[in-house]
């Protein structure tokens, strides 16, 4: 569970800070380009740090990017707790700053149990921390669904298949979903017909899907490799609606489609313990986007690891919330982010006593 992050120097946050109520689910609100993303970016960037050994800061997400233009340092830094029964707390950070030869140079570094360790150099995951810093961060995921992404047939070979970044791999999923938790299926099936009355079950069909496969040759004893257009059967989502059954997730409206996502997502049986969402009304009616956040809430009731951090423009969804769980960000005169919580706003009990938090 993240408690606190700070952000020096990521992109237009200069010395940001947000310190999360224990509600678990979190709001970031503020004009265009005042920084909501970064701040999803810059912790799903620790969340794949936490994941694996792939150096995820090469090609277009160079620290000079992400670094503040002009500054040649940058730094995340996070912490929290994570309960297995007892409370044990963490602290999590990765920085960049560049070498005098114009290179970049990483340093992780972190604690837990109030043990300091750290990584220097190309340092590139958090493999050694310790457990609780990675069951934290590791199960994380970060979505900026894409309706025609989620409609479109799909193929995996992967033991437990899952919804991408954009939303690609639905169908899959869902199948995985009704076959080894038939049990949750029924509820994201329910939970979707709160957010879209019209729909009335969920299903997968199988579908050809056009893959490209690496091949390789021998050719007078060396290997050739070229890659290869093959159709294969994989499945596309179907939805019976009150309009008609069997309707192929392609004329299936756009919301229904992202509402679809968002839950396969949060009801998967390899479920995610932090989840980063952008822009998370998109396609949705102000009473399906309120229905949403009751669902939210009750998925993070059922689950005591879950956390959920969502960016938003919409009133409606902020109404469902309490000043606690909103974040405001806004750039000033020089573009550096400021970000406070509602609940820090000089006359947020007048307010609360007149005006609803949206
Ligand atoms: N390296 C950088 N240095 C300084 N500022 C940067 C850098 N990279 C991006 N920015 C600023 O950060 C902004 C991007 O912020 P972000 O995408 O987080 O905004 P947002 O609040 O999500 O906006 P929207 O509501 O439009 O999605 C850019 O518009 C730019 O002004
Ligand atoms: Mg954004």
């Amino acid at each position: 569970m993240l408690e606190k992050v700070k952000l020096h120097n990521f992109k237009s946050h200069n010395n940001t800070e947000l310190n999360f109520d224990n509600s678990s689910l979190h709001a970031l609100v503020g004009q265009n380009s005042s920084g909501k993303t970064s701040v999803l970016q810059a912790l799903h960037y620790l969340s794949q740090l936490a994941n694996s050994s792939v150096d995820i800061f090469q090609h277009e997400r160079a620290p000079q990017f992400i670094t503040t233009i002009g500054q040649t340092n940058m730094s995340v830094t996070a912490s929290g707790f994570w309960k297995n029964p007892d409370r044990n707390d963490w602290k999590a950070s990765y920085d960049w700053r560049q070498t005098v030869n114009d290179g970049w140079s990483a340093r992780l570094s972190w604690e837990a149990d109030k043990k300091p360790d750290s990584m220097e150099g190309e340092a590139s995951s958090f493999m050694y921390a310790p457990e609780p810093i990675q069951q934290s961060l590791r199960n994380a995921v970060h979505l900026k669904l894409v309706a025609t992404n989620l409609a479109k047939a799909a193929y995996s070979d992967a033991i437990t298949p899952r919804v991408e970044f954009d939303g690609s791999g639905l169908a899959p999923t869902l199948d995985y979903l009704r076959d080894e938790a038939p049990d949750k299926f029924q509820s994201l099936q329910e939970m979707l017909k709160r957010i879209v009355p019209g729909v009335r079950e969920v299903g997968v069909r199988r579908a050809k899907v056009m893959v490209n496969r690496q091949r390789l040759i021998e050719v007078d004893g060396k290997s050739i490799s070229y890659e290869e257009s093959q159709e294969i059967a994989g499945q596309e989502v179907v939805l019976d609606m009150n309009t008609g059954k069997r309707i192929p997730a392609h004329s299936i409206s756009e919301g229904t489609m992202l509402a679809l996502g968002l839950l396969t997502v949060l009801i998967n049986p390899t479920q995610p313990n932090l989840v980063l969402l952008d822009d998370v009304e998109q396609g949705l009616h102000p009473k399906a986007q309120r229905e949403l956040i009751a669902v939210f809430k009750e998925i993070i009731q059922q689950n005591n690891n879950l956390q959920i951090i969502f960016s938003t423009h919409s009133p409606y969804i902020v109404d469902e919330l309490t000043p606690s769980q909103v974040h405001v960000l806004s750039n000033n005169n020089s573009g550096v982010t400021r970000c406070k919580r509602l609940d820090e706003h000089p006359d947020v009990e007048w307010a609360k006593q007149t005006l609803t938090t949206g």
